[in-house]
């Protein structure tokens, strides 16, 4: 909710009582060294946006820029994501966008840290934190980008090449679907398949858009 001026004084904006249960779970993830991530990472980079949102996005673990910054998805795949967010018509302001582990996990070559994926145990010992931003939020839609959120939420065995796109019926919200990391299309190999990797990824999100209430869709300019 904006502010608004009341008798020409700035009213105080409303704190809807997610926002504070969301604040409060991320005061606490602060402190979390229930694995050992964090003792190479910068700070815990906890989920943020609409925490009343209908829809949730959910990656893999913040990335290099993402630790520094300490918010989720600010980064370059952030960036490619805020643009093909906008482009299948979804407001980013609407949205809550998270990970599966809330700490870069990474190993140093030379000055350099690269990522480096989270294990299972890993993965494991964040969930506490996924789970209640979920019970928090209540979103009708999760939405996994790649394939660490989506074998966390849909099952080892998830392969998201072969099911992107399609919607499951699921114990943590009315439907949850996958589609790619907005890294992978980063890393496509050249301007070819980086632009239709990004196509079919913006389709993966209109197709989410469709279920999505008028609220949660950018109005058309
Ligand atoms: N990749 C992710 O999965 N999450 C981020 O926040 C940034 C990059």
């Amino acid at each position: 909710m904006m502010a608004q001026k009341i008798r020409g004084k700035r009213a105080r904006r409303v704190v809807s009582d997610a926002e504070k249960a969301i604040g409060k779970v991320a005061r606490a993830a602060m402190e979390c060294r229930d694995c050992d991530i964090w003792a190479r990472a910068t700070q815990t980079v906890f989920g943020e946006g609409n925490a009343n949102a209908d829809v949730m996005f959910v990656g893999e673990q913040p990335g290099n820029k993402e630790d520094v910054i300490g918010r989720p998805f600010v980064g370059p795949a952030g960036q490619l994501f805020d643009r093909a967010l906008d482009e299948a018509g979804i407001d980013r302001k609407q949205v809550y966008v998270t990970n599966a582990v809330k700490h870069f996990n990474s190993t140093q070559r030379g000055k350099l840290r690269i990522h480096k994926k989270p294990n299972a145990t890993e993965i494991a010992a964040c969930r506490q934190w996924l789970d209640r931003e979920i019970s928090i939020i209540r979103p009708k839609i999760i939405v996994c980008l790649g394939a660490t959120a989506a074998q966390a939420l849909l099952g080892a065995k998830f392969k998201v090449t072969e099911q992107r796109g399609k919607f499951f019926e699921s114990p943590l919200a009315p439907l949850v679907t996958a589609t790619v990391h907005p890294s992978s299309i980063l890393r496509a190999g050249d301007q070819n398949s980086r632009q239709e990797q990004k196509r079919q990824f913006v389709e993966d999100l209109k197709k989410i858009a469709h279920h999505l209430p008028a609220s949660s869709k950018r109005r058309k300019a």
